[in-house]
Formats: structure tokens, C-alpha cells, sequence
């Protein structure tokens, strides 16, 4: 598969990237970068470290895309540590970004090999939005494109109705899944049903003593801390890696259903929230059309190996 990581490189978001660079069958052909986690350049380092670690200098080029989201200030997370990276004090990577930017390098790469690309959005949807307001043919060249965001209907991690990613840039998300792309939707609800590594695993994980399993132990510090203050035990949630591992395996998903996500703007609370329903809920109601797939369950142990097998 030929993957375009859409990133606010940051936590998760590199053993993402690490993934798509070290799965065989795989090619990671771009890295754009979009506000989100943590200041801009700080998650344009973070890629380019990540690429870096992985042995891949050179090989991924990396674009920066939009600054901000579309409409309300930008928020930045405190879930990775000021860097993103838990304080991990990676060295400055010798490969520097593209001058190209991120929403021109998606049109281009995508509109040269039309049904070749597939896009794995892990960010607030600005870049993606912004891609398909210059080039709306990209909604159908784009070979398939895997989100990650929202809710399932379900409690946010940002607001009690928003996931971050959407909460971060609703107009945006909302632009995307009124697009026409093939869209996949992973969700915050998945995260937490799916993604997780306890303590066993990753017991596991750390006792493999590769430096990419250092990388992964020294990265997820500070969000293993936030869940034993939350949750009560050191636990890992890898919302961005498994909608990785989904796209690259889609025989890990154990579950889904063709739905219609809609994104509310409008709202005091709700803001960010994910609408996802079927196609038909009574007379009052628009005749709106399934946009996307939306996952429901997927294997954590098929997971949990691909990930092991990306740090080995
Ligand atoms: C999403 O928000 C970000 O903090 C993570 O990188 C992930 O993409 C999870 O809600
Ligand atoms: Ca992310």
C-alpha cells in the first residue's frame, strides 16, 4: 500500500509513522503536517525525528501544511508533554522539510496516480479540507482515506461530545466528509475499545530493548503517567497507530457499518461532536447518504504484533 500520513506529529502519531515506514508491503510516500498537538515546528521536528530513528532519512519527505485551523484559535495538548515527545530530547534530524506545501504536495502526488494513494488522516482535517477546496477531483482520486477522529456517539477526550481531532478543527472535518471521498472512520470510542496496551504488553514491548522500543518506552512516558492518574494503571491508548494498522491490514477489523457521520459547528457543548446514524431515520429528516465506513471493533492481538514487528 502507498500511504500519505496526514500528521500533528506527536505521541501516537510516530509509532504511526513507524508503522507505515516499517510494515512490509507498505511505502510511506509523504508526511504532511497540520496544527494540532503541540506548536507547528515542534511536530515538523517530531516527523522528521521519528524518520530519522527509523533508519528512513531521505526516503519520506515531509511537507508543512496549514498553521491553524480554519475558523476558531488553535488549541494545543498537554496529553504528549510540552515537546510531544514526554521530554524524550531526540537529536535534531539531519533531513529538513519540503519548501513545497503540505496541501500542494497532496494534490500533486494524489492527482498524478489517481486511485494509487491511499491518505491516513491522523490530525484536525485542515489540510485535507483546504486539498479538497483547490482540487475537488482529489475526493475520487484519493484511493481511500482513513480518518481519525470523532466519537462513536460516545464521551470525548477533549469535551464530553468531541474527540480532539474534530473538536479542533469541526469546519474542516465537516468539509471532508461532505467531499465524496471513501472514507474509513476510526473513532475515540474505537480507541479505547481496541488500542489499548496494558501493562503486560507493554511489559513485553519494553523488554525487547531495540532502539525502537526505547523510542516507543521514552515517547509514551508522560501518557502512560496521565493514565494511571486517570484510569488507575499505566495503560497506552494508540488512536493514530491503529487506524494505521487498520489500513494497512484491514483484516484486523473485526467490525463496521456504513453510516452517516455529520459534524456539528454550531454547538455551545456539542461542538466537534460526531454525528453517526444510517442513511434513513424517518420523514422530518434530509435524505442523507452513507459517507463512510465506521469501524466498530478491530483485534488488539493482530495489533499488538504489528506493532512489535514495527519496533523490532
Ligand atoms: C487524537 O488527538 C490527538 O491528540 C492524537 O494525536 C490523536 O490523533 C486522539 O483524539
Ligand atoms: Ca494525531
Amino acid at each position: 500500500m502507498r500511504l500519505i500520513i496526514d500528521t500533528d506529529t506527536a505521541g501516537d502519531d510516530t509509532y504511526s509513522l513507524l508503522l507505515a515506514m516499517r510494515t512490509p508491503g507498505s511505502t510511506l510516500e509523504a508526511v504532511t503536517i497540520c496544527a494540532g498537538n503541540v506548536p507547528f515546528d515542534q511536530q515538523v521536528e517530531n516527523a522528521l525525528a521519528t524518520i530519522e530513528a527509523a533508519g528512513f532519512s531521505g526516503k519520506v519527505p515531509v511537507y508543512c501544511g496549514a498553521r491553524r485551523p480554519m475558523v476558531k484559535p488553535w488549541e494545543a495538548s498537554t496529553m504528549h508533554g510540552n515537546d510531544g515527545m514526554s521530554g524524550a530530547n531526540l537529536p535534531i534530524a539531519r533531513q529538513r522539510p519540503e519548501s513545497q506545501h503540505a496541501v500542494d504536495a497532496i494534490i500533486d502526488r494524489v492527482m498524478a496516480e489517481p486511485g494509487k494513494i491511499d491518505i491516513l488522516a491522523q490530525a484536525p482535517l485542515t489540510n485535507i479540507a483546504l486539498a479538497v477546496m483547490k482540487e475537488p477531483r482529489i475526493a475520487k482520486a484519493v484511493r481511500h482515506l482513513w480518518i481519525m477522529g470523532g466519537t462513536d456517539n460516545s464521551v470525548g477526550n477533549i469535551t464530553p461530545c468531541a474527540e480532539y481531532n474534530f473538536f479542533i478543527d469541526p469546519e474542516a472535518a465537516r468539509i471532508v466528509f461532505e467531499a465524496g471521498f471513501d472514507i474509513t472512520l476510526s473513532t475515540w470510542t474505537l480507541t479505547l475499545k481496541s488500542s489499548v496496551f496494558e501493562t503486560d504488553q507493554l511489559d513485553e514491548i519494553f523488554a525487547m530493548k531495540t532502539p525502537l522500543s526505547e523510542f516507543y518506552r521514552k515517547v509514551s512516558a508522560v501518557p502512560r503517567q496521565m493514565a494511571q492518574a486517570r484510569y488507575g494503571r499505566p495503560m497506552s491508548t494508540h488512536p493514530d497507530s491503529l487506524t494505521c494498522a487498520c489500513a494497512l491490514d484491514p483484516t484486523l477489523i473485526e467490525a463496521s457499518r456504513q453510516a452517516v457521520v455529520r459534524i456539528e459547528t454550531a454547538g455551545e457543548i456539542t461542538r466537534g461532536f460526531s454525528a453517526i446514524h444510517p442513511p434513513v431515520l424517518g420523514n422530518r429528516w434530509p435524505d442523507y447518504k452513507v459517507n463512510a465506513r465506521v469501524i466498530e471493533r478491530a483485534s488488539n492481538g493482530g495489533f499488538f504484533r504489528m506493532m512489535k514487528q514495527a519496533l523490532a
